[in-house]
């Protein structure tokens, strides 16, 4: 039998990602060490590149649940010196339990699924980051309840999680309202396939208007260190400030993945302001993730 992967969170119904959230939030608030469901069971972690939040969540939560956790740079493995991934994924997956990768490409993740034995999870591609959204939307659930019917805003780069909030909008069920400057725009077919849920805006206060939550990014991501001029240039007028948050509802929250550049895509006041929820946001990877792997791996709650 074909795993269960999880590349993208279009791969979970709506009733899923809802169990996975409320599993999430029972492993936060009751952690019980003689809990151990992955005992023995093994992780590989595959990083292209850098992260803190991913490999620390990823590695403590194999370890909260008896199991562990591989960590794979590309020094490490002949994935470096470019043995093909078909043949990586056939051997790595014949000895671990699960596999989690970060990859510059969502080909490499989409392909190492189609020849792994074991669940492949996307720990964050070019195209996608589903495990953020899912500690983003635990995060949510737990401040204010279901998401669906609310009105989340996107400012910024039109990058790989935009593409998973616009993936999380069709799932759960909520508007997503994106400002972001020409030529920075999530990709066409992305956005198609949302249909109505999703609308753009000129400018961030236009889309922040009346929203229950407010999102951005770097302006550029991991590979991108080289436009960062250039790009400062383009999103100047789609920073996260005071001006953009006094428009949303006044119990708005505001999330950002981390890492941030304060003074960049936001303001230090409302990365560091009440209505910021980054530290949930973060620490919900640890929970989210070790509700995910319950999911692929025990076949809980599913
Ligand atoms: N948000 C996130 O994925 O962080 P890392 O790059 O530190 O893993
Ligand atoms: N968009 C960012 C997210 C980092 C967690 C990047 O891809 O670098």
């Amino acid at each position: 039998m074909n795993p269960r992967h999880f590349i993208s969170l279009l791969d979970l119904s709506g009733d899923e990602f809802r169990r996975l959230i409320n599993r999430a939030i029972v492993l936060r608030n009751n952690r019980d060490p003689n809990y151990q469901p992955l005992k023995g069971q093994v992780l590989a972690m595959i990083f292209e590149k850098s992260s803190t939040r991913t490999r620390i969540s990823f590695e403590s939560g194999m370890s909260h649940f008896g199991g562990s956790a591989l960590f794979l740079s590309p020094r490490d493995t002949q994935l470096g010196r470019g043995e093909p991934l078909q043949d990586s994924a056939r051997v790595i997956s014949s000895m671990v339990d699960c596999i989690m990768l970060r990859t510059d490409k969502h080909e490499t993740v989409t392909t190492f699924a189609q020849y792994s034995s074991v669940p492949v999870i996307n720990g964050l591609t070019d195209l996608q980051h589903p495990c953020q959204l899912l500690a983003d939307m635990q995060t949510y659930f737990e401040h204010r309840g279901d998401i669906q019917g609310k009105t989340v805003t996107w400012i910024g780069d039109g990058n790989n999680m935009c593409h998973s909030y616009i993936h999380a909008a069709m799932v759960l069920d909520f508007n997503l309202n994106i400002a972001c400057p020409e030529g920075y725009m999530p990709l066409q077919d992305i956005v198609d396939a949302a249909g109505e849920r999703v609308r753009f805006f000129d400018t961030p206060v236009a889309a922040a208007q009346n929203s229950d939550l407010v999102v951005t990014d770097v302006w550029a991501s991991m590979g991108q260190e080289e436009e960062q001029k250039q790009r400062e240039i383009a999103f100047k007028d789609y920073q996260v400030n005071a001006d953009v948050m006094k428009v949303a509802n006044s119990d708005a929250l505001f999330m950002h993945c981390l890492p941030a550049h304060r003074g960049e895509e936001v303001s230090a006041d409302v990365i560091d302001g009440s209505q910021s929820v980054i530290f949930d946001e973060a620490e919900n990877r640890l929970h989210a993730q070790k509700a995910l792997l319950e999911f692929l791996l025990c076949n809980k709650s599913r």
